[in-house]
């Protein structure tokens, strides 16, 4: 499994775009072929590697995953989305409530931020690392700025000191848990409810191309500037590792001098096998099954009559190197099933030592035998031979 990331961005995309009056949640507003959302989640998948949260509007969960899905390219496991709330805040709240466990640091954006350079994300990264409990990224206000009241300028104010606050807004995961616990009032950005609990708040380089689309003016600016969105490969590698299954039979004539060799035991007495090595079909039957699941052939492939050095194996030369294949391919065994159908020998005063033995061969790996007869029909009942059946499956390494 991928482990969990120490980060997580919550994209909150949950807003109505009322002063955009896009005909759609803003976030589902196109920008070129691509929406606001899937533009936002272009920088945050090209950050680094993070759980994301994407917050969308109530009913629109579905558009959210198919798009985040696209986007992550690689990293859909870490991938989720929640439904969002009547204002903002109430969306981030619910972001942080998807916020798996073991996350230290918890970044959140706007959707509506569409062309946020990943390197803003690296800077605000940066100065968690660096102790801050918060940080986000400030732009210094270009413009002059007057204290306005009515028609009647009030006051001109010093912009020096000022700055506009863009996201992703960083904060350490427990100061951010705790501040969104105890706010009451409402807030206009996470920075401001988290210094309201009290924690400072460091300032980071901003970028022009965070601004937050909001008016259709700002559309066609995003419209102007924005470049066209590569396909992301996908490695499929990095697909969820699950397990597989694998299927194996086999079937010997009873015949030969020897006495009997069946599931990895000497059955002394009894007549035995006939068949390329020693006939165990119990043993076979796992080999086939083993192989199949991890897709490397089956017994001919590996142990064909022009390997003479299996002419006279037993069960553990077989299975050990069937083991020791299926672990240079990167799979563990998970469990081993196998039925013999037969006549004699008689099976379950000697099953628990089969299974220990073959158990033995395959690594310590569990195998279950059971033995049936098939009620006097066909060529086992008629006793004229042995056939096995075998399960297994197998996990990735
Ligand atoms: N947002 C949200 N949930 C809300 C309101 C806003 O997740 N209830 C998100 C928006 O989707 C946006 C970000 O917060 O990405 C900033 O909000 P804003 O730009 O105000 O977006 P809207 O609220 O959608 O726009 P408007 O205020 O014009 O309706
Ligand atoms: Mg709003």
């Amino acid at each position: 499994m991928i482990p969990v990331p120490r980060v997580a961005v919550i994209v909150v995309a949950a807003g109505s775009g009322t002063r955009l009056g896009g005909g759609s949640p803003k976030a589902f507003v196109g920008i070129d072929e691509h929406t606001i959302l899937r533009h936002a989640l272009r920088g945050v998948f090209a950050a680094p590697e993070a759980q994301v949260v994407i917050v969308a509007p109530a009913g629109r969960e579905g558009d959210a995953l198919t798009e985040a899905l696209e986007a992550a390219g690689d990293r859909r496991d870490l991938v989720s989305v929640v439904a969002g709330g009547a204002s903002r805040q109430a969306s981030v709240q619910a972001g942080i409530h998807g916020v798996w466990p073991d996350v230290e640091i918890v970044l959140v954006h706007d959707a509506a931020r569409a062309l946020t350079p990943s390197d803003v994300f690296d800077r605000v990264l940066a100065a968690i690392d660096a102790g801050a409990d918060g940080a986000i990224p400030v732009l210094p206000v270009v413009d002059t700025i007057k204290r306005v009241e009515g028609a009647e300028v009030v006051a001109a104010v010093d912009r020096s000191t000022l700055s506009a606050a863009q996201t992703p807004q960083g904060f350490r995961r427990d100061v951010l848990d705790a501040a969104y616990r105890a706010a009451k009032d409402e807030f206009t950005d996470d920075a401001a409810l988290v210094a309201a609990a009290g924690h400072p708040v460091a300032a980071v380089a901003g970028d022009p191309l965070a601004f937050k689309i909001t008016t259709p003016a700002d559309l066609d600016r995003a419209r102007g500037l924005v470049a066209p969105i590569a396909p992301v490969p996908i490695d499929l590698d990095r697909l969820p590792p699950v397990p597989r299954v694998g299927v194996g039979t086999d079937v010997h004539a009873f015949g030969g001098e020897d006495d009997l060799w069946l599931a990895g035991l000497l059955w002394p007495g009894e007549q035995g096998l006939s068949g390329h090595s020693d006939g165990d079909a119990v043993a076979h039957a796992i080999v086939d099954a083993l192989l199949s699941a991890a897709g490397l052939g089956d017994i001919g492939t590996h142990f064909g009559t022009d390997r003479p050095e299996y002419a006279a194996a037993h069960a553990d030369a077989f299975l050990s190197r069937t083991h020791a294949l299926l672990g240079e391919a990167g799979w563990r065994i998970g469990n081993v099933a196998v039925q013999v159908q037969s006549n004699r020998p008689r099976f379950a005063p000697r099953r628990a030592q089969a299974e220990a033995v073959l158990s033995a061969a395959l690594g310590g790996a569990s195998v279950s035998v059971s033995a049936t007869t098939t009620d006097g029909l066909g060529f086992t009942g008629a006793g004229d031979g042995v056939a096995a059946f075998a399960v297994a499956v197998i996990l990735p390494a």
